[in-house]
């Protein structure tokens, strides 16, 4: 039988899980929606959502997973004892392959935006200038192509090390760097002038700004941005040991997160407001908007590339605990198998991320239901599989897991109370299966039609 391996510490786990965690969901996603969505009210749904829904959810695959002690896929099957159950573990590994496939091709142009920088490119533009070049530089072919290998290359090299040497070391050295920086950042951007009016637009509610669709984002975000559904929390757990407090873990893990999106917005707006550039640039807001943000400023240029390189950590947190539970389940956990399972995964996710790659460019035509191959991916992932993987993952622990069992599990290292395990229980067995099914009501256009029907 192989062991095993485990994290070497307590705040070595929750360090790689808030890793995982904290990434282009935090960093990229939230401050853009959040800022268009109403500001402090999409933040407050963010919130409720990431208490009622992640919360269970994530003590749900933390409990199965210690529970287990075994990869992501026969994890599901031996506490079930009936391997059918084992497909909800394949979900997960399917869609961080998919997942990864494309979340490298980002990496990669973090990575190409930082090159520009030191090879000082970026400075003195004018803001089209800036959206200009952020267009130029992902259409390229060779350069993303190049860039996406690197980003691909660093997960696996820290990977292939393994779960203590690897993972835990890289995230107990990346994620006190982020916290730094982004404080550095934050008291930078919020002492320019006008300052406060970015803040504003941040975290004043404003219910007026909400829609059906910054609702349904935020509950979607809830998920994605704790890296739920997927069998990664389940998997980072499996390598614990019964003294951690999972429940401190998990609300450690939460308020990281929750800090981070709040400090991700707050090294933004500001800027933006103070230089009188838009902040619903969308998506672009970051490459685009952010660097003629930080030209304006002295040193600017230092600054974002302070902000680029915490960018970059908290993308290669969340890259590696994807490869993680592929690497888990295709080595069953044998460490003598690390290494070489690491490298050759590695290289077919970026193969299979090559063409997502280029629909910023030479694939930009070739299209599916109006969505470019990357779209179609991150559409897959997002809306369809995360969701019913965390459906499967919900409805497997509250109907398949004795209650008894789980109460157990949790109780080991923590001193629990039996009322809050009962609710995050009632949570989970019935309101997270509700609110995933909406999710997929609106996946199926279904939302509107049935808006229509009370109207
Ligand atoms: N939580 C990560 C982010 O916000 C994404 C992720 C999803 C990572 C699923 C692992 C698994 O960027």
């Amino acid at each position: 039988m192989s062991q095993q391996e485990q994290w070497k510490s307590k705040i070595g786990f929750v360090l790689a899980a808030a890793g995982s965690a904290i990434g282009l969901g935090a960093i990229w996603k939230f401050p853009y929606v959040a800022g268009t969505g109403g500001g402090g009210a999409f933040l407050l749904i963010f919130l409720a959502f990431t208490l009622v829904l992640g919360m269970p959810l994530l003590l749900g695959e933390f409990m199965i997973g210690r529970m287990g002690q075994s990869d992501p896929i026969q994890t599901y099957g031996k506490l079930a004892s009936n391997k059918k159950w084992n497909f909800i573990g394949k979900i997960g590994v399917f869609t961080c392959f998919v997942l990864l496939s494309f979340y490298s091709v980002v990496g990669g142009w973090i990575i190409l935006y930082i090159m520009k920088i030191l090879s000082g490119g970026l400075a003195g533009l004018t803001q089209n200038q800036y959206g200009q070049l952020f267009g130029e530089i992902i259409s390229n072919p060779y350069a993303t192509i190049a860039a996406q290998l690197v980003f691909m290359i660093i997960t696996l090299l820290v990977v292939a090390q393994g779960v203590q040497k690897g993972i835990e070391l890289a995230s107990k050295v990346m994620m006190p760097a982020l916290l730094l920086l982004f404080i550095i950042l934050v008291i930078r951007s919020l002492s320019l002038d006008g300052a406060i009016e970015g803040v504003k637009f941040l975290l004043v509610p404003d219910f007026s700004k909400l829609t059906s669709e910054s609702i349904l984002f935020a509950l979607r975000q809830a998920f994605f941005t704790l890296s739920l559904g997927v069998s990664v929390m389940l998997t980072y757990a499996s390598y614990l040991p019964k003294t951690q407090n999972l429940p401190q873990s998990a609300i450690s893990i939460i308020l990281l997160n929750i800090v981070i999106a709040i400090l991700a917005g707050l090294a933004i707006f500001p800027g933006v407001f103070a230089f009188g550039l838009k902040p619903n640039a969308g998506p672009v807001l970051i490459f685009s908007v952010l660097p003629a943000v930080f030209d304006h400023m002295p040193f600017g240029m230092i600054f974002f590339l302070a902000f680029l390189l915490l960018f970059l950590f908290a993308a290669l947190t969340s890259a590696f605990s994807m490869i993680e539970i592929i690497v888990a389940s295709v080595t069953k956990n044998d460490s003598r198998k690390r290494k070489k399972a690491t490298w050759v995964i590695g290289i077919l996710i970026f193969i299979v991320g090559i063409p997502a790659c280029l629909s910023y460019g030479v694939l930009a035509d070739v299209q599916l239901f109006h969505k470019t191959i990357f779209d179609l991916m991150d559409y897959a992932v997002s809306n369809i599989l995360m969701p019913l993987g965390a459906l499967f993952i919900a409805i497997f622990v509250s109907w398949k897991i004795s209650k008894q069992d789980l109460f157990a599990e949790l109780k080991q290292g923590s001193n629990i109370g039996y009322v809050f395990f009962s609710i995050c229980y009632f949570l989970l067995k019935y309101i997270v299966p509700i609110a995933i099914i909406v999710v997929f009501l609106d996946a199926a256009g279904l939302s509107d039609w049935i808006l229509h029907l009370f109207k």
